[in-house]
């Protein structure tokens, strides 16, 4: 608590206040799960994000205590505390932007499928918010597994009248992340020079590199190439068998979720141009949800952009991918239907 709350609250109403007229472009972001081990270091970076000027940090627990400490930094954005259900609601009126971290991690030996009886209940609950509280906010989710709570949020929304397919986006960005690092080791360039799409989902083999549209352009070896897409497919299991039990990608997934996050509000505010992978509803398979290329703007996911050329061998990891992720965004669908 600061020494005069109420004072503490004013003057923070101010600073918000003062923003909105001086049109500075500043939105409003909730993450929900703000206290865990990605929802902290991603509250710090988002608290240092010239783009937001309020952050409202929910959680079932220790929520007052991030707030204090990111409190006193001296950024821009303002931010507010939240625990516990109760004040779910309060947390998610009015935001732009809603990150969802919240749920457990995976321990050595579990797939992100095992996490699946946990998670899929908190993210409907915390959905069944986002449809009654802030309709049109842009919603992030990170909570695995990815593959199936977006199918989740898609259904809690569409039974709240509320859906719209361009505000829901899964995050795999730890996926392209990663694969950048992947790459340019291979290659002996700078990792912020190369990109590589990854498609399909956030999961095993549904993890889908395409190395053969890799940027700057380059070849691979088959052998390279074998070892890339494990690595990258396995790249999760990597730090969970390294931490031991303590959890699963937190600070590298905390960078990528502030990387997508920073570009939805880049779109959200018009700049141009800005193009991200995502897990969202989709056309560009057979299924109904897929992870491509999107076009990030006003109104979220602007436009979904097609696979480009495949190879031979990203043909065959096609068809892997897309019957395992056919069965998970079933088991979402049927987690709200039943
Ligand atoms: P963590 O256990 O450190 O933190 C999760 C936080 O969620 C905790 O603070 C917990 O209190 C909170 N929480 C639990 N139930 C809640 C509820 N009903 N409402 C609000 N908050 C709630 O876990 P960590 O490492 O932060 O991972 C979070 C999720 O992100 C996991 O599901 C994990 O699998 C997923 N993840 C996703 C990645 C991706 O690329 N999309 C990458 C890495 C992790």
């Amino acid at each position: 608590q600061p020494p005069n709350p109420q004072m503490g609250e004013s003057s923070v109403l101010r600073r918000a206040d003062c923003r909105a007229k001086g049109g500075a472009p500043g939105f409003k972001v909730a993450i929900l799960g703000a206290a865990g081990g990605i929802g902290q270091p991603l509250a710090m970076l988002m608290k240092m994000n010239p783009l937001v000027s309020v952050l409202h940090l929910y959680d079932v627990v220790n929520s007052p205590g991030v707030t204090a400490d990111l409190s006193h930094m001296d950024t821009g954005a303002v931010v507010r505390g939240f625990l516990g259900q109760p004040q779910l609601e309060s947390a998610l009126t009015g935001m732009d932007l809603v990150i969802i971290p919240a749920g457990v991690p995976r321990k050595p030996g579990m797939t992100r499928d095992d996490l699946f009886n946990i998670n899929a209940g908190i993210v409907k609950t915390l959905c069944e918010g986002v449809a009654k509280c802030c309709p049109n906010a842009i919603v992030n989710l990170i909570s695995n597994p990815v593959n199936s709570t977006v199918p989740i949020a898609t259904e809690v929304f569409k039974k709240a009248g509320t859906y719209d397919p361009k505000r829901l986006l899964g995050v795999t960005t730890l996926d392209v992340v990663r694969a950048n690092t992947f790459v340019a080791e291979v290659l002996g360039l700078d990792p912020r020079e190369v990109n590589v799409p990854v498609v399909g989902g956030h999961s095993g083999v549904t993890i889908l590199p395409l190395l053969s549209q890799v940027k700057p352009p380059c070849s691979f070896t088959p052998e390279e190439t074998e070892y890339l897409t494990n690595r990258i497919q396995n790249g999760g299991t990597e730090v969970v068998e390294a931490k031991a039990g303590a959890g699963s990608a937190t600070l590298s997934m905390a960078y990528a979720a502030v990387k997508f996050a920073d570009a939805c509000l880049r779109g959200l505010k018009g700049d141009a141009g800005i193009v991200e992978c995502a897990f969202v509803a989709s056309q560009v398979t057979e299924l109904p949800f897929f992870a491509t290329k999107v076009r990030l703007g006003r109104t979220g996911a602007e436009e979904v952009y097609q696979l480009g050329p495949l190879n031979e061998y990203e043909r065959v990891g096609l068809e892997k991918a897309k019957k395992e992720l056919a069965g998970s965004i079933q088991k979402g669908i049927a987690f709200i239907k039943k």
